[in-house]
């Protein structure tokens, strides 16, 4: 788990993809991949995730492909067939993190209170989405419960974008920020795929400068 967490960290930006089509998956990748955030979320909303996350994994080995809206144990098998690396669920679905973490599979539930985040601490977790960010308290949020849970890492989903990107990792217990804004539906059902690369530097650039502050 460690190592997965280290990667997320390492990216900082977890892009949150919803595909509609298959066939948008691999030029999704593509334009991440150009846009050197070689990572995404992609989420069980549709039923196009697991070939997508399929595709996704086969021709781009090199992408931490994680599955997102995970609400059953179902899901969680459909996504370790296609090739996930990581789930993230919206909520703290006991059953379903459970079935994880017995077969050592990296779950990133989501919490929104103390009581989420003790039964995570409970189950051996370190890290946790914590979901929706921005109208749950945003990162001021955070930094009161971070207090008494010294070892759990957040990764702030919900309502990130380009702007508040920054506040939010200049804070050392936040993993990494997921977010939408670089890989908007829209911009997916468009085909703007050159736009997905350029809102994807966009995010990494923001990444390096923050890290470089805080070296
Ligand atoms: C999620 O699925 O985790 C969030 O809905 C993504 O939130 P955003 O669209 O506000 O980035």
């Amino acid at each position: 788990m460690n190592t997965l967490l280290d990667q997320i960290e390492t990216f900082g930006v977890v892009p949150v993809v919803v595909l509609d089509h298959a066939d948008d998956a691999l030029p999704l990748a593509q334009a991440l991949c150009d846009g050197h955030l070689p990572c995404a979320e992609v989420t069980f909303r549709t039923e196009a995730a697991k070939e997508a996350i399929r595709l996704m994994t086969s021709h781009h080995p090199e992408m931490l492909i994680g599955a997102g809206t995970v609400l059953t144990t179902d899901q969680v098998d459909s996504a370790m067939e296609a090739g996930a690396r990581f789930i993230v669920s919206p909520g703290l679905n006991p059953k379903v993190v459970k079935y994880c973490v017995d077969r050592r599979i990296p779950i990133l539930p989501g919490c929104a209170n103390p009581s989420d985040m003790e039964a995570a601490l409970e189950f051996g977790l370190k890290a946790v989405k914590f979901f929706p960010a921005e109208q749950a308290g945003g990162l001021a949020y955070i930094k009161a419960v971070a207090a008494p849970y010294t070892s759990l890492r957040f990764l702030p989903t919900g309502g990130i974008n380009a702007e508040n990107l920054k506040e939010y990792l200049s804070y050392p217990r936040i993993l990494a920020c997921g977010g939408s804004w670089m890989v908007k539906s829209q911009y997916i059902h468009e085909h703007r795929f050159d736009k997905i690369t350029r809102l994807t530097r966009q995010a990494v650039e923001l990444v390096r400068e923050i890290r470089r502050e805080r070296s």
